[in-house]
């Protein structure tokens, strides 16, 4: 390994260990050209915003989403309606073949904007995939969803509207403070689909058992270098990348700020050296991974009976109602997918994470996830609402 090679290693496992970060004055915090961040959308809609449909929109942006590739399209039908496509240039066919996840994130973008509906005294109703239901193995230009506003004086809020600008996938090392059972109980009473359980743990030998499958599985995962470019491509190396793409993630998410973040970006990461050969990413996220996991106080996990479209939609609005519900009771959370994914290398240590949960044949585990207590990191990066509709 090469000095600069050696020196990076030890800088982001410094990071990944999470040493104190110095703040920076806001001059060294760099900026797009007109001021932009790529943070503008978690105040929430634009002020004097009167069209109920963008001011909606602007509350589902905020979804939880893999890897933030935001594959969303709008196509606004009516004054009070529009419906929701997958964008199929927004697909992660690596390591997410049968786009199950993508499914699962138009879900959650739908249960952000009837959260968002009710609070303005609209009842959301949704006709899931009105032109017909697809199969896993594509993604086709059918709507998944029409959506249909209606003023309505009996619609009741939702308190965990008021936890959408907050929410967040935080990737940081927990602290080590374990999760009282009540509060798991509480998550696992989240509403579900007929056919849907939430499973939670914060046993210590469970925990030991998912956090070493977890390791494993993204030492496989990084194994192949076409899943490692598809990585790359979301990661955002620095602020000027955040800026002009508004999506995707960085070492932000893992709470790297200040100085260190600053120092990170300007020396240690860079593009088209990760690009050319991917095995330190591939290790360091490993490291990560392992630290990460290590550090969960309890992991919860949603399970499916069946695998259709509209069950990966209904997870994602679980899953959303999950992580905003963690949010209003202090609780991080962070979605740990690789051993779930549907390539043929994760297939043996799958069928091991199935059986050690005791996962029924023929059910799925649509989501994983840790949980624990840590520091907010930043928020990842989102687009403008115009950016997602064609129509
Ligand atoms: C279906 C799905 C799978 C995800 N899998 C992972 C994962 O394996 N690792 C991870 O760090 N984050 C994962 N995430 C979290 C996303 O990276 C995160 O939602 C996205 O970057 C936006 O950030 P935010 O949730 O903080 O707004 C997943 C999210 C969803 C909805």
């Amino acid at each position: 390994m090469n000095d600069r090679k050696m020196q990076r290693r030890d800088f982001i496992k410094v990071m990944a260990a999470g040493s104190t970060v110095t703040l920076l004055p806001s001059v060294l915090t760099a900026c797009g050209e007109k001021g932009e961040t790529g943070l503008e959308a978690w105040t929430g809609p634009m002020p004097g915003e009167t069209d109920i449909r963008r001011i909606i929109l602007s509350y589902a942006i905020l979804a939880p989403n893999p890897h933030n590739k935001q594959p969303w399209i709008i196509d606004l039908t009516g004054p009070e309606s529009f419906d929701l496509y997958v964008d199929r240039t927004r697909l992660l066919p690596e390591t997410d073949p049968p786009f199950r996840q993508i499914h699962i994130g138009q879900g959650t973008f739908l249960e952000n904007a009837a959260l968002a509906a009710a609070e303005n005294g609209y009842r959301m109703d949704v006709d899931y995939l009105p032109r017909g239901i697809y199969e896993n193995t594509v993604v086709e230009n059918k709507p998944v969803a029409s959506v249909t506003l209606r003023k309505d004086r009996a619609v009741s809020k939702d308190p965990l509207f008021a936890q959408i600008l907050t929410r967040q996938s935080n990737k940081r090392t927990y602290d080590d403070i374990s999760i009282d059972k009540a509060i798991l109980d509480t998550l696992g009473q989240t509403s579900t689909a007929p056919n849907m359980s939430i499973g939670l743990t914060n046993n210590v030998a469970k925990r030991g058992k998912l956090a070493a499958i977890l390791a494993k599985a993204m030492k496989i995962e990084t194994s192949d270098k076409a899943r490692d470019l598809e990585t790359i491509a979301m990661f955002r190396f620095n602020e000027e990348e955040q800026v002009k793409f508004r999506d995707g993630f960085s070492v932000a998410q893992t709470g790297m700020g200040g100085l260190m973040k600053f120092v990170a970006e300007a020396f240690f990461l860079d593009r088209k050296s990760t690009e050319a050969d991917s095995s330190e990413f591939g290790a360091q996220a490993v490291q990560i991974t392992t630290d990460q996991a290590n550090s969960a106080a309890a992991f919860g996990w949603i399970t499916t009976s069946g695998n259709s479209r509209l069950d990966q939609v209904l997870t994602g609005r679980t899953y959303d109602r999950v992580n905003l519900k963690a949010t209003e009771l202090g609780i991080a959370m962070h979605p740990m997918s690789q051993v779930l994914q549907e390539y043929a290398d994760m297939s043996d240590l799958q069928r091991e994470f199935l059986a050690f949960l005791g996962v029924p044949e023929g059910h799925t585990v649509q989501m994983l996830f840790r949980l624990g207590y840590a520091e907010p990191v930043a928020h990842s990066a989102r687009r403008y609402i115009p950016d997602l509709i064609r129509s």
